[in-house]
């Protein structure tokens, strides 16, 4: 048995969705424990293209259950919506299932937001505009409104009718806002709690159970390591804790039943969002990983900003949570390409730098140190194994794993659950380089059989 976790090794949007739908058929439990909405993962199942945001993309497997954690953020009517979708596609919402101490985006949370970005002018963090920044200052403040206050008609009203009465001092003086009825918002969520209520449980104590029945646990994180409110690029993050470390806090599970901590990271890098990115291309290169990554965001839809793979931010997503392997995806997004650069230090005002500063003022001076590689300028799409790759792709993924000291696990190489490469089994698999000291290929095996992840 194996209780792995997997996150996003670089700003968010690596393909995490794919990789945990991957791993979710050899799961018995998928835990989301922390953000809310502004998560957006996609995958495609059978040429189906599904868009979640809340959900765990174990949602897909009928068998599987779905846990939304206690360190998440609940907008009921998106989540609501979600349901909806997915029940209209034939996808059994049954097995989820929804903690009572998770906190509850309201109407304040996403104006607040809205507003207090148009406010800040040239501060601007970018944010997915979903309420998540206030929700989560509402749970450090100790005035949020958790599923549990939902589930109770009289607590909420009692609740709301404050709460309400002092966010409308800052919608209306603050931010020149008509201010909120009381009476609509409190009927709202009276509505949406209906609904939610057949969903609603005690998480960490389920996990514990599961955990104790030795099933299978995977904790899927949403956006990247360096979105993390506190080890990320701030204030330039998001309000929770992305990193692998966050896992536990947002399941209510102790680090000893962490079996395996997985990365993800795309060939290249991008973000959304304000803030600085010391690889950023803008120039057609950058145009071209825009275009053929499809990088616009699944939850904004706003176009992401693209650029080279950054090993520093790579080696540090390493150190922070602990990585024991790596999934490198979106390889096949720089197929056309005649050179690769990738970033291997910092030149921070003629300082040569090769880890991570914390200093966001620094960060912001860096400038990137590249190594060049050729291109292969063949389609890998249709790669199955390492030995399929062409051998600078293959040089190119011996490059990041030598960089940033991780073994790398699974290649993704398309959208489809099979345009996969599994290198090493990421969960069982030793932990050792992509190629031996030979130089030859590790075995290449497929996850397909469940009984030999297990
Ligand atoms: P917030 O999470 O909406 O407060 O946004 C804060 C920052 O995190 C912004 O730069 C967002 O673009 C970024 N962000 C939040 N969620 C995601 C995500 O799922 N993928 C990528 N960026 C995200
Ligand atoms: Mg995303």
């Amino acid at each position: 048995m194996a209780n792995v976790i997997v996150i996003g090794a670089q700003w968010g949007d690596e393909g995490k969705g794919k990789i945990t739908d991957l791993l979710s058929r050899s799961a018995d439990v998928v835990v989301r424990s922390q953000g809310g909405v502004n998560a957006g993962h996609t995958v495609v199942v059978q040429g189906q293209t599904f868009k979640l945001h809340l959900i765990p993309s174990g949602i897909l497997y009928p068998e599987t259950e779905c846990i939304i954690g206690s360190g998440t953020v609940i907008d009921p009517q998106v989540l609501l919506e979600e349901i909806d979708a997915l029940e209209a596609l034939n996808v059994s919402t049954s097995n989820l299932k929804i903690s009572q101490t998770a906190h509850v985006t309201m109407p304040y949370h996403r104006l607040i937001d809205k507003a207090s970005e148009e406010r800040r002018g040239k501060y601007k963090i970018g944010t997915t505009g979903r309420g998540i920044g206030p929700t989560y200052a509402d749970k450090s403040e100790r005035t949020g409104i958790r599923i549990i206050d939902l589930m109770q008609p009289e607590t909420l009203r009692e609740k709301l009718e404050w709460t309400i009465s002092y966010k409308n001092v800052i919608l209306d003086k603050l931010y020149n806002l008509s201010p909120l009825d009381p009476e609509q918002v409190i009927g709202e969520y009276l509505q949406y709690a209906e609904r939610l209520k057949p969903y609603v449980i005690d998480s960490s104590l389920k996990i514990f159970e599961a955990v104790q029945k030795r099933k299978n646990i995977l904790f899927e994180g949403a956006q990247g390591t360096l979105l993390d409110l506190d080890h990320g690029t701030y204030p330039y993050v998001t309000s929770s804790n992305p990193i692998a470390g966050g896992a536990c806090v947002g399941s209510g599970v102790g680090p000893t039943i962490i079996d395996r901590v997985i990365g993800v990271a795309k060939a290249y890098t991008t973000r959304v969002g304000e803030g600085p990115f010391p690889t950023e291309l803008h120039d057609e290169t950058g145009d071209l990983l825009g275009d053929r990554g499809a990088e616009f965001g699944t939850t904004t839809g706003r176009r992401r900003r693209c650029g080279w793979f950054d090993a520093l931010i790579g080696r540090y997503a390493v150190r922070i949570n602990g990585l024991d392997c790596l999934a490198v995806t979106k390889l096949d997004v720089l197929d056309e390409l005649k050179e690769i650069k990738v970033c291997v230090a910092y030149d921070i005002d003629g300082r040569i730098c090769h880890d991570f500063p914390s200093s966001s003022l620094e960060f912001a001076r860096c400038q990137p140190v590249y190594r060049t590689v050729p291109g292969w300028q063949r389609s890998t799409s249709d790669c199955r194994s390492l030995e399929d790759l062409p051998p600078q792709a293959l040089d190119y993924l011996k490059l990041l794993a030598e960089l940033m000291e991780v073994p790398i696990s699974i290649v993704s190489i398309g959208a489809s659950r099979d345009q996969t490469i599994i290198v090493e089994d990421p969960i069982h698999g030793p932990k050792r380089a992509l190629l031996d000291s030979n130089g030859t290929p590790v075995t290449t095996h497929e996850l397909h059989n469940k009984d030999q992840v297990k």
